[in-house]
């Protein structure tokens, strides 16, 4: 009887201090770092069999002995998943403890009066905000902005590219630019804002960007995956891909930067449609692929620089993502972004690892980045914005100026290379 009733108070003794604390019913994102394999084993199974979004690395299969994990856990898979880790001595710390109220942060203060006030670039904007914003660009700056419709997603969005362009100047080169391909990564997006308005506001007062907008036009798409976009900010913020429907699987969505024809669904993209590296039906199955394949298609021969926007880890990658073959232009490319990571290192004291894709981070192949450089864009690239992981997808608004001004300052570095040598 005693010790039932001791029981009986440790039991409740247990709900009362977690409804106390009341972390046990919050969201969080776990760091944890596997040491035996038996641990990654168990990690691999845990982020696909439970309610959890993986955020670094991008697919179980990349989980390794001595290596990072960051994992979202949902409060409704909390207790579960950190039995779990106990169960079999993995040992984890929160990275994370109120991912609410971050992505409260981030969504905050949107107000729909673009460029009313000065922060406007200095936070996120939802969709429906960015084709406000696209729309009064291109009002506003009528002798050097063009919105170009270039298809639609495949809930039927619109996908607008912004051509800057400051003269007439013939057979001028262009640099293309695109974010958002990948739906959680706002910083992407809010840094297609952030440079858009930079060239409009420092052309002639600043050297570089005039130099830069005075040799080449540059197309800037905000948004690639509007429908993923759309989808993270009304339903799931953590969500990656893009919202097609395919047959036979209730698993929606396509990985559209492994959905290029470019060794595709090969080792490091996933033909299961439940992975969130899934390749897609064939290449270009994606309305979004091919409204970007088809517009650098036309305009291959103008276009030099191919630039894709992504986040976090902080990298400069060029190509190969899909092959661990050295491009041809390998060390050209390599000194580019070199220089790139030493200027962000020197003004903003930041480090940016650099190299080809497949060697810095993983294998991945059928990506915008290789497809364009074998297209013939033999200046391409993929930037890793901030951060390392500190707040990883949920970057809080505060830091988006920073991180935009590090990105700058590599496309800067990069398009005055490219303009010196042609
Ligand atoms: N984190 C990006 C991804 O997984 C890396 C992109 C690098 N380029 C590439 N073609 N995979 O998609
Ligand atoms: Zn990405």
């Amino acid at each position: 009887m005693k010790a039932l009733l001791i029981l009986f108070f440790l039991v409740n003794l247990d709900t009362m201090l977690k409804t106390a604390h009341g972390t046990e019913t919050q969201d969080q994102i776990l760091s944890i770092t596997p040491k035996t394999q038996e641990q990654v084993d168990i990690l691999k199974n845990v982020s696909t069999q439970y309610e959890t979004a993986l955020w670094q690395p991008v697919s179980p299969h990349y989980i390794k002995e001595e290596t990072q994990v960051h994992l979202f856990v949902p409060a409704n898979s909390s207790e579960t998943v950190k039995d779990l880790l106990q169960r079999h001595a993995i040992t984890h710390e929160v990275l994370l403890a109120n991912p609410n109220e971050l992505i409260e942060m981030q969504t905050r203060n949107d107000s729909t009066d673009p460029r009313s006030s000065s922060t406007y670039y200095e936070r996120y904007h939802s969709l429906e905000d960015i084709y406000f914003w696209i729309n009064r660009t291109q009002q506003d700056n009528p002798d050097k902005v063009k919105a170009i419709l270039i298809g639609s997603s495949y809930e039927k969005r619109p996908l607008y590219v912004l051509k800057l362009s400051v003269n007439n100047r013939p057979n001028k080169k262009a640099m293309w630019i695109d974010c958002g391909i990948h739906a959680r990564e706002w910083i992407s997006p809010a840094f297609c804002l952030w440079f858009v308005h930079y060239s409009l506001s420092f052309y002639k007062s600043n050297q570089d960007i005039t130099n830069i907008l005075d040799n080449m036009d540059v197309y800037v798409l905000p948004v690639l995956n509007p429908d993923g976009y759309h989808y993270t900010w009304t339903t799931n913020r953590m969500w990656r891909k893009n919202r097609s429907i395919s047959r036979n699987t209730k698993c929606i969505g396509v990985d559209l930067n492994r959905n290029f024809d470019a060794n595709w669904c090969t080792e490091g993209a996933s033909d299961e449609p439940c992975t969130e590296i899934y390749c897609g039906a064939f290449p270009e199955s994606e309305s979004e692929t091919q409204a970007v394949a088809n517009f650098l298609r036309i305009h291959k021969d103008i276009i030099q620089i191919y630039l894709s926007i992504h986040s976090y880890s902080q990298m400069l990658l060029f190509p190969y993502s899909c092959t661990l073959e050295e491009a041809e232009n390998h060390s050209e490319l390599f000194e580019m972004v070199q220089e790139a990571a030493q200027k962000i290192k020197r003004h903003y004291r930041n480090s940016y690892r650099y190299g080809s894709g497949a060697k810095t981070i993983y294998l991945a192949p059928g990506g915008s980045d290789d497809w364009a450089y074998n297209l013939g864009i033999k200046y391409s690239f993929t930037f890793e914005l901030q951060d390392r992981g500190r707040y990883g997808f949920l970057l809080p608004p505060s830091h988006i100026s920073r991180a935009c001004n590090e990105a700058l300052l590599a496309v800067k570095t990069i398009a005055l290379k490219v303009n010196e040598k042609t």
